[in-house]
């Protein structure tokens, strides 16, 4: 069985294609961002957010080392103002939070649950049909369990009509493995639009 990690990826995979937009929410280290941008190609976009330089700037020297500088765009602002930089009629496939503290950094700087939803509740406006936002919390750390519980309310209480909502984890290990969730935006039908 996979990890969480990996099957975030595994989700993002599936439907990422050449040419799509997609978001990373958390770029920390760039590992997600490089990899939907190898996914999407020169010709998709991935925008990268992350409120810390030190996090830009890892990001965008794995990008640059990886020859996908053209189809990456680091900006260092919070995610839940993600509406500021892309047009009103942006499709997004899909967009990937890996929530908790930049590895090796400073431990006190971590996603907090009222940004975090919002930047979800934003994205759900912009995601094509088909479109999954998935979502990795690393919830061992203090405050973690907090934003956790949060998310978990959040994601529950989604319209089952619009959307499917998958929780993902390993419920026998110790040391709070991470979880992943994935929410997909559902196909409608054309009789169910027409009535
Ligand atoms: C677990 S790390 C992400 C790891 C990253 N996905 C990788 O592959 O290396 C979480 C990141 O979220 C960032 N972060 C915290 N609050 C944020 C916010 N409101 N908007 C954007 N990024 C935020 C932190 O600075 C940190 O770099």
């Amino acid at each position: 069985m996979q990890n969480s990690k990996n099957y975030s990826h595994t989700l993002l995979r599936e439907i990422i294609s050449i040419g799509d937009t997609v978001i990373d929410a958390t770029c920390g280290n760039g590992n997600d961002t490089l990899f939907m941008a190898q996914l999407i190609g020169k010709s998709g976009q991935v925008l990268a957010f992350d409120i810390q330089q030190q996090a830009i700037n890892n990001t965008l020297t794995l990008i640059q080392q990886n020859n996908c500088d053209k189809q990456v765009s680091c900006i260092k602002d919070s995610h839940s103002n993600l509406p500021k930089y892309i047009d009103s009629d942006t499709k997004i496939k899909a967009a990937i939070f890996n929530l908790g503290y930049l590895p090796k950094s400073d431990k006190s700087i971590i996603t907090l649950p009222k940004s975090t939803i919002a930047a979800i509740n934003s994205i759900q406006d912009y995601l094509i049909p088909g479109g999954r936002i998935v979502i990795v919390a690393y919830y061992g750390h203090q405050n973690g369990q907090e934003e956790l519980d949060a998310i978990s309310t959040y994601l529950s209480q989604q319209d089952q009509q619009d959307w499917s909502v998958l929780q993902y984890q390993f419920i026998n290990q110790k040391n709070c493995p991470p979880i992943c969730f994935c929410l997909e935006k559902k196909q409608k039908n054309i009789s169910s639009c027409l009535s």
